[in-house]
């Protein structure tokens, strides 16, 4: 990876995560290796499972917590990141509510994952989903993948859109007309209405609402709940329509009754526990991959 980094998309190339994957169904255990995590906003899945991978290759695991560090002295993050490097632990994973400072984080002298940065990149999440797809038989197929829900503030969806091209997938993305559409949604297909997207589609990875993000009003929510939660009878209906199965992701946590009904997690088709269960092997992959002795 580009200088040890996991920080966007970009820092890991094609052939790279081909490796990754395969490593990921075979792993071996690192000695005496220290991860640090900066974990500044709320997380499950992905902090268990970043956790769940160290102790899995055998890597010690050291948390920072926001609340009772030097940060509430007045430290800025800069700062705090200079210090944690100083004590040269092998890897640093760092989540963060805010766009990262990037060029920081590229200049620290240790590898570094992103578990998820502001509104524009979560790498290992678009990297687990991809080899859900693969798993599923989905990849460089010519499959037509739908986001269902508002990406301009979604960083999976961001990562997966600098991704997923590579790989054979066409993307759409389905939205209500009050989504800003930004420079990310430029090279998407672009649906209004959710039963014709869904039609369309092979995949619909549905994304939650980043009310943590945006304020939404009250009544922009009743009219998404109502037009573009993904529903048991919009997948019975696409499925007899089409007479295939549509295929439901979501990187997680959804909102039952707003973005998706919770029924959808124990339909055939969705993969939503196998991303989930995913996760933990292809972390563990990539952390190996940055820690590993050649
Ligand atoms: C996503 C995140 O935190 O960005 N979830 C995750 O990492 N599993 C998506 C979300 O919070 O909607």
């Amino acid at each position: 990876m580009e200088n040890n980094k996991l920080i966007l998309i970009s820092d890991i190339s094609k052939p790279l995560v081909k490796q990754v994957f395969c490593c990921a169904e075979n792993l071996i255990t690192l000695k005496n290796k220290t991860a640090v995590f900066l974990f500044f906003e709320t997380s499950t899945r992905t902090k268990i499972s970043f956790e769940m991978a160290c102790y899995k290759l055998g890597v010690n695991v050291v948390h920072f917590n926001s609340e009772t560090s030097s940060l509430k002295k007045g430290e800025s993050l800069e700062e705090t990141l200079c210090n944690i490097e100083a004590m040269r632990p092998d890897l640093l994973i760092i989540r963060h509510g805010a766009d990262l400072n990037i060029k920081e984080l590229y200049k620290l002298n240790l590898p570094v994952i992103s578990a998820g940065s502001g509104d524009s990149s979560h790498p290992t999440q678009a990297l687990l989903d991809l080899f859900t797809l693969q798993e599923a038989g989905l990849v460089e197929k010519n499959k037509k993948l739908l986001f269902l829900g508002d990406i301009s503030i979604n960083r999976v969806a961001k990562s997966h859109q600098n991704l997923l091209k590579d790989w054979g997938f066409e993307m759409a993305y389905c939205y209500p007309e009050k989504c800003n559409l930004n420079k990310s949604s430029e090279n998407l297909k672009h649906f209004k209405n959710k039963a014709e997207a869904l039609v369309w589609a092979d995949v619909v990875m549905v994304l939650r609402l980043q009310q943590e993000r945006k304020n939404f009003s009250m009544e922009f929510l009743e009219s998404y709940k109502k037009n573009y939660q993904l529903t048991l009878k919009d997948l019975e209906t696409v499925n007899s329509k089409k007479n295939k199965a549509l295929k439901v992701m979501h990187p997680g946590p959804y909102v039952d009754g707003l973005d998706l009904d919770k029924n959808i997690t124990s339909y055939e088709h969705s993969f939503i526990y196998k991303q989930v269960q995913n996760s933990v092997k292809v972390r563990a992959a990539i952390i190996y991959s940055l820690l590993k002795e050649d």
